[in-house]
């Protein structure tokens, strides 16, 4: 099988699909390793870098001649690029990528019509077997340290307790919400430079984790008990709830130098956790880290992509700072992707067996259609199983 890995067209993507690093694995699993031109240049990886780790380096035309393209970014995690290689597209082409399918379904639509088969690599599910295929969790994980640092860089004082000959400095308070994989990271990273830490998330099952990275965990007197899927995610919660929460939270949010916002449910909206009113009691100079600004933010007035200054407060929005630290998230991404496509060659690539929980879950195109059937809800299609509705 040909693999090729493609240069990200997506605006401030450094990622790369393929690290250097992994070709002689591919390779030892019989598969021809194609490279474009620059692909890694934004990691700091040059083509010669490629070439004597076995792969040939090919044009973006080349590449998608290959019979599997892995990018970082596809269909609707691409925005407007991804129409720029439309015509490349072919059916029997496999597709391997990140490619928000739960909010750009619309994106993998079309690219189920060219006769793709489409994996998207943010529907690996969280399962003990997959673990070392979650590009969710590899990337997550150093957003929430780059978070940190963000925060740390931003704020006009220091993070650790500091005694000196001229007095003695008292340490940051930073707040985590959502103890997930960025928020878990984002703790250890405060911790590490030396912060007063506590995080609090509507699972009660991560108290004991906060704890054990040295962090106080906030205890709200709320009904948590249905707040976790099967799968481990956080489930919505009402409205009432969330008002609730954000009374409850208030004086910690105003009490903390730095606020790192990092609460998630799959597939939907940022529930709202610090209002407009809750940054104004603040003190001026706190800063708020909204990781989910991409999602509409867990910070009311967090803009995506942007800072913004509120009544001395400052609310970044970053997006994409796994970009940031480019050779680490893809050196880790790229394990991801070539431990997941080694699964889909012993599975049968392309015609995969869809008994496997893995290759179901990630599989959204094939045979010229949408066939994962939450993403099908998701474009307004019907299930597969039943007939569409006869012409009114
Ligand atoms: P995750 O699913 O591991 O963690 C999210 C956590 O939020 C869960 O522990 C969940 O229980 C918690 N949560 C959900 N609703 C909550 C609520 N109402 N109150 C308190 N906690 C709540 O997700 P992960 O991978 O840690 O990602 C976290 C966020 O960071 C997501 O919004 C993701 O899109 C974003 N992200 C942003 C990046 C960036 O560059 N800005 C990069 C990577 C992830």
């Amino acid at each position: 099988m040909k693999v090729a890995a493609v240069k990200e067209t997506f605006p401030g993507e450094r990622r790369v699909a393929l690290v250097p690093g992994v070709v002689p694995t591919l390779t030892k699993a019989g598969c021809d390793v194609l490279v474009e031109s620059g692909a890694g240049s934004g990691a700091g990886y040059t083509d010669e870098d490629y070439r004597v780790a076995g792969a040939r380096i090919v044009s973006r035309d080349e590449a998608f001649g290959a019979d599997c393209v892995v990018a970082v970014r596809t269909c609707g995690a691409c925005a407007e690029s991804w129409c720029h290689d439309e015509h490349r597209l072919r059916p029997g082409l496999v597709v391997i990528g990140l490619c928000d399918p739960l909010s750009g379904p619309e994106a993998c639509r079309q690219t189920a019509e060219k006769g793709v088969t489409l994996f998207a690599l943010e529907l690996v599910p969280r399962i003990t077997r997959a673990q070392s295929m979650d590009v969710l969790s590899s990337q997550a994980n150093i957003a929430g340290y780059r978070a940190v640092l963000l925060a740390a860089t931003t704020l006009p004082r220091i993070l650790p307790m500091m005694t000196t000959a001229a007095g003695t400095l008292t340490p940051a308070k930073v707040l985590v919400l959502g103890a997930g994989v960025a928020g878990l990271q984002a703790i250890a990273t405060a911790k590490r430079l030396g912060a007063q830490v506590s995080a609090y998330d509507v699972r009660p099952a991560v108290k004991e984790q906060v704890q054990s990275l040295g962090a106080k965990f906030v205890e709200l007197p709320l009904e948590t008990g249905s707040s976790e899927t099967a799968g481990g995610y956080a489930k919505a919660m009402g409205e009432e709830f969330y008002a609730r929460q954000r009374d409850l939270l208030g004086k910690v949010v105003a009490d903390s130098d730095v606020v790192i916002c990092t609460a998630l449910i799959p597939g939907q909206k940022a529930p709202v956790l610090v209002t407009r009113e809750m940054v104004q009691r603040m003190k001026p100079g706190s800063v708020v880290v909204d990781m989910a600004a991409e999602r509409g933010g867990n910070c009311e007035g967090s803009v995506a992509d942007d800072t913004v200054i509120v009544d001395g407060v400052t609310i970044i929005g970053p997006t994409n700072l796994p970009a940031e630290a480019p050779v680490h998230t893809s050196q880790l991404y790229a394990k991801n992707v070539v431990t997941f496509l080694l699964h889909l060659l012993k599975s049968g690539l392309p015609d995969v067996s869809r008994d496997d929980e893995i290759c179901r879950d990630t599989l959204v195109a094939a045979g010229g259609q949408l066939v994962h059937p939450k993403i099908r809800e998701r474009a307004g299609l019907p299930p597969l199983d039943q007939p569409a509705a006869p012409p009114t």
